[in-house]
């Protein structure tokens, strides 16, 4: 069946899909960790992909000696993170919008395909303007709008909602492992974007957006 009968939303991750925040997430935590004394690498880093920042927190911290840390000891190491992650972000611009990503937003204009940002990012608005991108998207769910996290599907039910898309109509693409569980628990259809190997439930697998333009969703 011919895609454009099928699919009628797509559904962008941010963070290593549209702009490659992922690294500036990771040197903030590396930094923090490194003051906590606990040992922090990439390979750590990949579980932190897709979730929210106290997950991550507590991530960080299970991997260390920690044996407990009050609520609000948790939530000033979280903001004192997020201070230098914005600090790190301070000249993000449209230069460091990823390759494809344009394209695939024109495709998707182009083809009537409606178009939602799904991440778990509380800082996605402030990045999209960064970008010039934010006035592109037609539903905008992230961090401040959910409750649960990646794995679960919600950040993408909210979307598909807002959109008035059922999930099967619509494509997730997501460069993490979570964002592609959190796809499949919620019945869409999902693009993974990066390693074949560690994304091997997504539909579809690019290593990057360029590496396609839409016509690869008749692969669903
Ligand atoms: C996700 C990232 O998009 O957003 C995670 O993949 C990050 O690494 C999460 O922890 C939350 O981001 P923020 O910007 O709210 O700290
Ligand atoms: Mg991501």
């Amino acid at each position: 069946m011919d895609w454009k009968n099928k699919i009628k939303a797509v559904i962008f991750d941010l963070d290593g899909v549209i702009v490659d925040t992922a690294k500036y997430h990771y040197l903030a935590w590396k930094s923090l960790a490194d003051q906590l004394g606990i040992p922090f690498s990439e390979r750590e880093n990949e579980n932190l992909k897709g979730i929210s920042r106290m997950d991550s927190l507590n991530f960080i911290l299970s991997l260390g000696d920690v044996q407990y840390m009050s609520q609000d000891d948790k939530m000033k190491l979280a903001i004192s993170k997020n201070l230098h992650y914005l600090e790190l972000i301070t000249d993000l611009n449209r230069e460091d919008i990823l390759p494809g990503t344009l394209e695939w937003i024109q495709e998707c204009k182009d083809n009537n395909i409606k178009i939602a940002l799904g991440s778990a990012s509380k800082n996605a608005r402030r990045i999209l303007e960064s970008l010039d991108l934010i006035d592109q998207f037609d539903v905008i769910i992230d961090g401040t709008n959910t409750t649960k996290t990646k794995p679960d599907p919600q950040v993408f039910e909210l979307a598909a909602k807002g959109l008035g898309v059922k999930a099967s109509e619509s494509v997730v693409i997501e460069d993490a492992y979570k964002g592609l569980e959190a796809a499949k628990n919620g019945g869409f259809y999902s693009i993974g974007i990066g390693d074949p190997e560690i994304l091997n439930i997504a539909d579809i697998n690019l290593r990057s957006l360029s590496d396609a333009d839409m016509n690869i969703l008749e692969k669903l």
